[in-house]
């Protein structure tokens, strides 16, 4: 699979198998985290890798689209001081960890927690850290059924504006 055929094939999954994530694999999952840049290359964001049952579902209680995530292999959060919070690096994290993954045959999808009290007590955070974004990550069930939000992309010549709005 090249880069394009990951980032182009790559679509969020929701339901796992059971089996784990080996720890080689996960390595390389969370190396592509590790590696994307960071504004000012602060680096300020820290990653929670979540497999212990409890702690997953705590979570689920932290989002409110997030029934289903306690099934998951792993989960992974974003968590940032609240002062210092740069979605654009939690993004590029996420994105290139969902790419490395699907790359080895992992599903992914991004979640959010929406309470944040919530998140903070089920991983420990400090008060003054965020954890607003997570993904989940599992091997996909052969029969994977379709995304709730099913729907094709924007055209491209709808997404693209060239050199000025008017
Ligand atoms: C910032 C962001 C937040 C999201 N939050 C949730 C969520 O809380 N729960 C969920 O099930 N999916 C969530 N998603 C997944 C989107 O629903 C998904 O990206 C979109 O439906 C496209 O899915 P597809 O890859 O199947 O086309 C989120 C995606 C993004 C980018």
């Amino acid at each position: 699979m090249t880069p394009y055929e990951a980032i182009i094939s790559k679509r969020d999954l929701r339901v796992y198998t059971e089996q784990p994530i080996a720890d080689d694999v996960m390595h390389r999952i969370l190396q592509a985290g590790r590696m994307a840049g960071s504004a000012k290359n602060l680096e300020v964001n820290r990653l929670i890798v979540v497999t212990d049952q409890a702690v997953q579902d705590a979570l689920v209680e932290a989002g409110d689209f997030s029934s289903w995530i306690g099934s998951s292999a792993a989960i992974v959060g974003f968590a940032s001081p609240t002062a210092e919070l740069r979605m654009f690096d939690v993004g590029r994290q996420a994105q290139n960890m969902m790419i490395a993954a699907h790359a080895e045959g992992v599903g992914s999808c991004p979640v959010t927690l929406q309470h944040q009290d919530k998140a903070r007590d089920a991983v420990g955070l400090p008060e003054d850290w965020s954890m607003g974004m997570v993904i989940t990550l599992g091997y996909p069930v052969d029969d994977h059924p379709e995304s709730p939000l099913k729907r094709t992309r924007v055209a491209l010549d709808d997404l693209v504006v060239r050199n000025r709005w008017t």
